[in-house]
């Protein structure tokens, strides 16, 4: 959450800056900041809003060469100016992704020290520490190192001193930094997308690493102040991949990338119907756990279903944020899978650092490369969706089912099953294609949906109705069909539209009474199905190709999808940034 830029070098930094911050917003948007230096000054301008609001009132011809730059995600303290980034304490000025647990007894005992606060962020006690400490030593390496000593929690943090207009400096400890180069410079940035109008190869910053970058040059140490050489990393795709390219929103771009994602993520793991060896071998193992927050929980619950089912293997899947405070068993034997597009949220890492303490293995199953928890696990094994703009997920969520349902047919060892992956890609296009118009409308205007099914199919109505939920703000909810009559079905009424989903067909008949349950009870409902079935039950119906129960979850969620992004542009809201969220959630 909150996207940080950086940049020095030979030409001019405010439009860098504000272009790269562009392609964090994703990370946070409701408040914007830069700081750059001019005449040997630092100056600040600061907005309350998306990056276009700060734009506005920036001077992108102002001739100034380094400058820091902040999408903010508010955590502590009301989206303001006051609040928003840069903040700045005496000689130091800073940009700050993450969050500082224990800020408020560094602030308490700086305020004893006469030092001045003047936003409700936990950010300030950064640059207070760094000019605390600057007062009695002047070498700002050893400042910076007394200060991480200081800080508990997750932060990646961008520094420009007064005293030293030519450097910028940067450290990071549980949120993501990266360092690139083109001929003109350097640059600071969260993520890969931010740089790429620029170059594509980057260094990855480690865990409480410090960079010193000048204009011509990049250097990095280590908390001991030894000098360390990192490896430099080069992006595979363009920046053409992170454009519209036509489409209004990312959300439907992303989709419509589906089936390439689909076959990227196959055909990097799977050859003629045979596993590559970029497939791990896995050991035998009695239990697995997979962990996840959000979506990628939601593609854990259909792994669930899939390993269990398949490969016989006791599985559970729970939320990271319970399952890292709750009595976990594990045995010799327990492998625990965490999914995470970004690689970084912040429950999902805690939960694989508490499985590793215990000498669990654990497997990463991530989308963007070198992130904290692909780095950090014992196997990773990535799924090729590319960069991922809209805040929903959508096409990483379908290369996560693609490669959790792989997963199943390897440690199942029912290497037949390979082939019902083939030509997956032509019915995701077909489904791609459908209108989903006539959907959204009967959608749209209501306040509450409903998504029933059973099994398998219950996992996807919970992403369905995530989906819809996030992108049109309609109260959407997943019940287990079989729990409709336990409650729920109190609810329904002619107002409140119910998905039905039955992909599996032993569920058919129950899936089909429970949707004539609530037909009886006036609500308007659309059955999702791969069964053409005609009956009085459903008011729409839409059909997807029949496949094997292994590959049906991935074409599922089409529809979901799609149905999502169309009542959202049907009520006009922000599609690729919903209120309220970010996509990366660094914080817990
Ligand atoms: C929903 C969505 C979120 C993420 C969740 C986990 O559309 O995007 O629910 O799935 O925040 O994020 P990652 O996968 O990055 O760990």
């Amino acid at each position: 959450m909150c996207g940080i830029v950086g940049y020095i070098g030979r030409e001019k930094a405010i439009p860098k800056i504000l272009n790269s911050l562009k392609f964090l917003e994703y990370r946070g948007y409701d408040s914007s900041g830069i700081a750059y230096v001019k005449d040997n000054h630092i100056n600040i301008i600061k907005e309350i809003g998306k990056i276009k609001c700060l734009e506005k009132i920036v001077d992108t011809m102002v001739d100034s060469k380094i400058g820091l730059g902040h999408t903010r995600w508010a955590t502590h303290g009301i989206p303001s100016v006051k609040n928003s980034h840069p903040h700045q304490v005496g000689k130091f000025t800073v940009v700050h992704n993450g969050i500082i647990e224990n800020y408020l007894s560094i602030k308490n005992e700086l305020i004893k020290n006469n030092i001045e606060f003047n936003s409700d962020t936990d950010t300030e006690v950064i640059p207070a520490l760094l000019d605390y400490y600057y007062k009695k030593d002047k070498n700002i390496l050893n400042v910076i190192k007394k200060t991480i000593s200081r800080l508990k929690g997750s932060y990646a943090v961008g520094i420009i001193c007064e005293d030293d207009i030519n450097h910028l400096y940067a450290f990071r400890c549980g949120s993501p930094l990266i360092i690139a180069k083109d001929d003109s410079g350097y640059y600071l940035a969260s993520d890969v997308p931010a740089i790429l109008s620029f170059t594509n190869k980057y260094i990855l910053l480690d865990e409480k690493e410090i960079a010193v970058l000048s204009k011509n040059d990049c250097e990095v140490f280590s908390l001991n102040l030894d000098k360390i050489h990192k490896k430099i990393n080069i992006f595979e795709g363009t920046q053409e991949t992170i454009m519209l390219n036509g489409y209004e929103h990312y959300m439907l771009k992303e989709i419509h990338e589906e089936s390439k994602v689909f076959l990227d993520t196959l055909n990097y793991y799977v050859k003629e119907n045979k596993f590559k060896d970029t497939m791990i071998n896995f050991k035998k193992y009695n239990k697995i756990h997979i962990v996840g927050c959000g979506s990628a929980y939601y593609v854990g619950l259909i792994g669930e279903y899939l390993i269990s089912e398949f490969a016989n293997i006791e599985v559970t899947c729970e939320v990271a944020s319970e399952y890292r405070y709750k009595k976990v068993f594990y045995d010799k034997k327990t492998l625990v899978i965490i999914i995470s597009q970004s690689g970084e949220t912040a429950d999902s890492l805690a939960a694989l650092r508490m499985a590793k303490e215990n000498h669990i293995d654990t497997l990463a199953i991530v989308n963007v490369v070198g992130s904290s928890i692909s780095r950090e696990a014992d196997y990773t094994l990535y799924v090729k969706a590319g960069p991922e703009i809209a805040v929903a997920t959508t096409k990483a969520f379908l290369a996560q089912v693609t490669l959790i349902s792989l997963l199943a047919v390897k440690l199942s060892n029912k290497l037949e099953l390979l082939r019902e992956f083939n030509g997956l890609e032509k019915h995701i296009e077909y489904l791609l294609n459908l209108d989903y118009n006539e959907y959204a409308e009967t959608i749209y205007k209501h306040e509450n949906t409903f998504f029933i099914g059973r099994l398998i199919d219950y996992a996807l109505c919970l992403e369905g109705a995530l989906k819809l939920k996030e992108t049109s703000y309609i109260n959407a909810l997943a019940i287990a069909s079989g729990e409709l009559k336990h409650g729920t079905i109190s609810l329904i009424n002619e107002n409140v539209p119910v998905i039905g989903i039955c992909t599996k067909k032993d569920m058919m008949s129950k899936t089909i009474s429970n949707l004539k349950e609530v037909k009886a009870r006036c609500a308007y409902t659309i059955f999702i199905t791969n069964e053409d079935i005609q009956d009085d039950f459903y008011d729409k119906k839409i059909i997807i190709p029949k496949v094997h129960d292994i590959v049906s979850p991935i074409i599922t969620v089409i529809p979901l999808q799609l149905i999502a992004y169309y009542v959202a542009k049907k009520r006009g809201c922000d599609i690729d940034k919903p209120r309220n969220l970010a996509k990366s959630v660094t914080v817990e």
